[in-house]
């Protein structure tokens, strides 16, 4: 099915699990495949300037061996940039990182970030990779995406994903507030981070993201009902949020 939502699935975490031991297994390659049959539209890996999980080797066999387009994220250094730039991927979302962090627990400053980012978007886009922007749901920093020329941002969903129930409302507004504005401002939108069956379906309602990438909750889930069965409900939860939506705005 084309649906107008795609799903981005993030396989760090099958490399996590692999590293724990040292071996092959269980092989994110495999992953990806395993992810293109139950549905997904793309493969997410984040090569991390630590190798924390995915690897330059995983990189290589993926960016090979897909079919699916490969979306790394990385860090907009000079190792990262050389390595995008040597295996041409679809897609590069470039996020801060800090060693210290468990995850990407913030979006990028992209007003802060100012030349550095600019030069390493100029490379990426003219080498035909298309290039986010990993931010918080916040005007000032989509305004600064667009001023540095990114085309697309994704919007950081942690902070909806973590709060308590009563405080979702209030942050999922900022997500909804934000993709309208990037909309407006010419970007295109995904959303990322944190999310699971019982978050997703707010985000996947909103018309203006385009994408959204999810990677820890499924490969948690894989350990109960297997990788294919948790993606395929995933997307459906995310195909249902959203043709709710489209039914609303045409009745
Ligand atoms: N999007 C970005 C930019 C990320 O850094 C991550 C985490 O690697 C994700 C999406 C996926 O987050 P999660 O693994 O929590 O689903």
């Amino acid at each position: 099915m084309n649906s107008p939502l795609r799903l981005g699935v993030n396989i760090d975490h099958v490399a996590t699990i692999r590293n724990a031991r040292g071996g092959d297994h269980p092989d994110p390659l495999r992953a990806a495949k395993a992810a293109a049959k139950a549905g997904a539209d793309g493969i997410t890996a984040h090569l991390r300037e630590d190798r924390r999980h995915i690897s330059d080797h995983d990189i290589t066999r993926l960016s090979r061996e897909i079919e699916l387009p490969l979306n790394l994220e990385m860090a907009a250094t000079d190792e990262m940039l050389e390595i995008a730039l040597r295996h041409r991927p679809h897609a590069a979302c470039l996020v801060p990182e800090k060693r210290q962090e468990r995850t990407t627990e913030g979006g990028l400053d992209v007003l802060g970030g100012g030349d550095r980012l600019a030069s390493v978007i100029g490379d990426l886009s003219q080498a035909g990779i298309r290039v986010s922007l990993f931010i918080e749901p916040d005007a000032a920093q989509l305004d600064a995406a667009v001023a540095l020329g990114a085309p697309v941002v994704e919007l950081h969903t942690g902070a909806y994903c973590d709060a308590p129930i009563n405080a979702r409302p209030a942050q999922l507004d900022r997500i909804v507030t934000a993709a309208a504005h990037a909309e407006r401002i010419g970007l295109e939108c995904h959303a990322g981070h944190g999310l699971t069956f019982d978050t997703v379906g707010p985000v996947a309602a909103i018309a203006t993201i385009f994408e959204l990438n999810i990677g820890h909750f499924l490969v948690g889930e894989a350990i109960f009902g297997g990788l294919e069965s948790a993606i395929k409900r995933m997307r459906s939860l995310m195909d249902k949020a959203r043709a709710e939506t489209t039914g609303e705005r045409s009745a």
